[in-house]
């Protein structure tokens, strides 16, 4: 349905598999400081990992979405997707990278070879992007990639039942 694999200059995105659950868990889904920007809870040990990742494996079967492989150490260090919400209109289902890996460019090699799959491929009209008003990187990542922002929507992290306030920001073919 969706291709299998995308390749950027640094990266694949790539199908997970269950190969990469200890690499997965230690670089990024035990990591606090990259659950805190999304809506997850980190993973303790190695067995809620493994739970974790029979999940993404079957949620990844049929969604646009993938992990993120650092082709030099050729290590699983992150996760990202988008899903259609819209006739032709695609939004980020979450794109995160382990903390070790930030910071290097890979978050723009990420968002810009997904959305040159959604217009080029699945002739995607809009491509939508949320991110916490907070979250400095994130909203950089956007700006960066060509998105401007759009509107904000209050919401409640049913984490903690903390209030946040998530921003869109969005990018259409014409532009
Ligand atoms: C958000 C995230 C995906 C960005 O990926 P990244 O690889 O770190 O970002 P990049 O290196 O591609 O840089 C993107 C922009 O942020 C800037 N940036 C990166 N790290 C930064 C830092 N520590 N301080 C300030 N700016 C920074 C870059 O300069 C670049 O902006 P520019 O093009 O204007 O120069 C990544 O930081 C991450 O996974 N964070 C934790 C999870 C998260 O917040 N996900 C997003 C919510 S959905």
């Amino acid at each position: 349905m969706y291709i299998d694999k995308i390749e950027t200059r640094d990266l694949f995105l790539k199908k997970a598999s269950m190969d990469d659950v200890y690499d997965m868990h230690v670089n990024i889904w035990s990591k606090d400081e990259t659950a805190k920007h999304m809506l997850w809870q980190p993973t303790r040990n190695i067995e809620e990992a493994k739970i974790r990742m029979l999940k993404t494996i079957e949620y990844q079967k049929n969604n646009l979405a993938y992990l993120i492989y650092e082709k030099k150490t050729e290590k699983a260090i992150g996760f990202a997707g988008m899903n259609e919400i819209g006739y032709k209109v695609y939004k980020d289902c979450g794109i995160a990278i382990g903390p070790e890996y930030v910071g290097c460019g890979y978050g723009k090699q990420i968002l810009k070879s997904l959305m040159d799959y959604c217009f080029k491929d699945l002739d995607a009209n809009k491509i939508v992007c949320s991110c916490r008003r907070e979250n400095k990187i994130s909203k950089k990542l956007l700006l960066s990639c060509g998105l401007h922002y759009s509107h904000t929507l209050p919401k409640t992290d049913i984490r903690d039942g903390t209030d946040y306030l998530l921003d869109i920001y969005e990018i259409s073919r014409v532009e």
